[in-house]
């Protein structure tokens, strides 16, 4: 039986003089919801950029839900089961919400948008994919914007189209690479909710970059990772990194304890 939806093994990442990624070791257990957090330039982005495939690893491990997947193609790993998003939303801004869904998942990796949409494909399954694409927009509480442009669309709305888009591929596991930058309080607790119920109903499991420590301490994941300057600083539950001084200080200042 599979135990960790990802491994992460003395992973470093080199851009010419500038080490972005330096000695990460991480394990996350299937289904679980963890945190990856830390301040700008720490390297959140390149270590998923490393795990999706999009960068070569300059040296270490990585292991997707069982498989080793260093040296493989975006393409190969997500078909093992991890899709991810970007840190800024990549819609086709002259499609509809439901279109944007329908666009084959592994677009994200290779747009080639005219080959996927005449890709024959049986009725049956086109009505169920197509199904399938407003479900997942009613879970995330955005049925109502289907037809709208996705340039129409406000910031936290092409946020949860996006996380909709990634759900389409129906993954095991779950890049989400500030999943509520830029939105503002009371939708970036209703992402974050209806994230919480797709990892519990579905046993999704997520590993969700998050500037805002303080945000993430309280959204109840399982597991937070504190990453600094390329390194992991410090991991644990949210009651464990609220209790590691020097995290809680070097982030939050003093009123986080509270
Ligand atoms: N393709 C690249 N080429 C050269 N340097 C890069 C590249 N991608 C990232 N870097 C550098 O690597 C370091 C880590 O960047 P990264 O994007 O991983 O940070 P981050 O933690 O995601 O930051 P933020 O919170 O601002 O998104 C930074 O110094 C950045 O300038
Ligand atoms: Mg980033």
């Amino acid at each position: 039986m599979i135990t960790n939806a990802l491994k992460v093994t003395n992973l470093v990442k080199d851009f010419g003089g500038l080490t972005a990624v330096n000695n990460v070791s991480f394990e996350i257990p299937v289904g679980s919801m963890v945190g990856l957090i830390g301040p700008n330039g720490c390297g959140k982005s390149t270590t998923f950029n490393c795990i999706s495939g999009m960068l070569e690893v300059t040296s270490g491990e990585i292991e997707v839900l069982g498989r080793m997947t260093t040296g493989k193609r975006p393409d190969e790993i997500q078909k093992l089961g991890l899709t991810r998003t970007f840190q800024h939303t990549r819609l086709w801004r002259d499609m509809t919400v439901i279109e944007n869904l329908l666009v084959p998942a592994r677009s994200q990796f290779q747009p080639n948008m005219l080959l996927s949409l005449l890709k024959p494909n049986s009725r049956p399954a086109e009505s169920r994919r197509i199904a399938s694409a407003f479900q997942i927009l009613e879970s995330l509480e955005v049925s109502h914007i289907a037809h709208n442009l996705a340039s129409e669309l406000s910031g936290g709305q092409s946020k949860l189209v996006d996380i909709g888009r990634a759900l389409m591929s129906d993954p095991e596991f779950l890049l989400l690479d500030e999943p509520v930058a830029g939105v503002a309080g009371p939708l970036a607790e209703k992402i974050f909710k209806n994230l919480k119920s797709l990892s519990r109903d579905k046993g999704i499991g997520m590993l969700i970059i998050e500037h805002n420590m303080e945000f993430i301490l309280r959204r109840g994941v399982d597991h937070i990772i504190v990453m600094d300057n390329g390194t992991v600083l410090a991991e644990g539950t949210p009651d464990e990194i609220r209790q590691r001084n020097d995290v809680v200080e070097a982030y939050l200042g003093t009123g986080a304890r509270n």
